[in-house]
């Protein structure tokens, strides 16, 4: 699949998550909890792939702010991520917390969509952009079987490096 539109269809299925999340209301501790996980689970290595396979890729001129910034931002979130791993889901704040990095989600997918991706589709060709796309689809599948939530809390201290 196209890199792009392998980010944008995970950008969607993270989104239903946190929807998910949001309608859980009140639920037990316990559902809240898994939630959580597996939106940690999802955002953890979909910003792995990114950082490891995507951004690297298409790190030239006019995307290199873009990617800055967006490293930065996957730094906000992990730091957000590695907070609520510690959290207990009974806790008052817990709710509280998944709401914030929805908002840091939502601001920085907006930025990709919007910002980002526009300017790599007119640097990369299709089948360039094929080529990553594979190799992030199987870097994804991968992770996804390991809890790579549990890596997050390591990766805190500063932006992952570019290219
Ligand atoms: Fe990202």
């Amino acid at each position: 699949m196209d890199a792009i539109e392998l980010l944008k269809q995970q950008h969607r299925e993270v989104e239903e998550l946190f929807e998910k999340f949001e309608k859980a209301g009140e639920g037990k501790p316990e559902v809240l909890m898994d939630l959580a996980a597996r939106i940690a689970d999802n955002l953890a290595a979909h910003a792995t792939i990114e950082e490891k396979l995507f951004y690297p890729s298409v790190y030239v001129g006019p995307t290199m702010e873009k990617l800055q910034h967006a490293v930065e931002e996957h730094l906000s979130a992990k730091r957000v991520i590695a907070d609520l791993l510690e959290m207990d889901p009974a806790d008052a704040q817990f709710k509280a917390k998944v709401m914030v990095l929805q908002e840091l989600i939502e601001h920085h997918v907006k930025e990709e969509e919007k910002e980002l991706f526009p300017k790599v589709k007119k640097l990369m060709t299709k089948e360039e952009l094929a080529v990553i796309g594979e190799q992030m689809e199987v870097m994804f599948s991968e992770l996804i079987q390991s809890e790579p939530r549990m890596q997050v809390p390591l990766e805190t201290d500063e932006a992952a490096p570019l290219p």
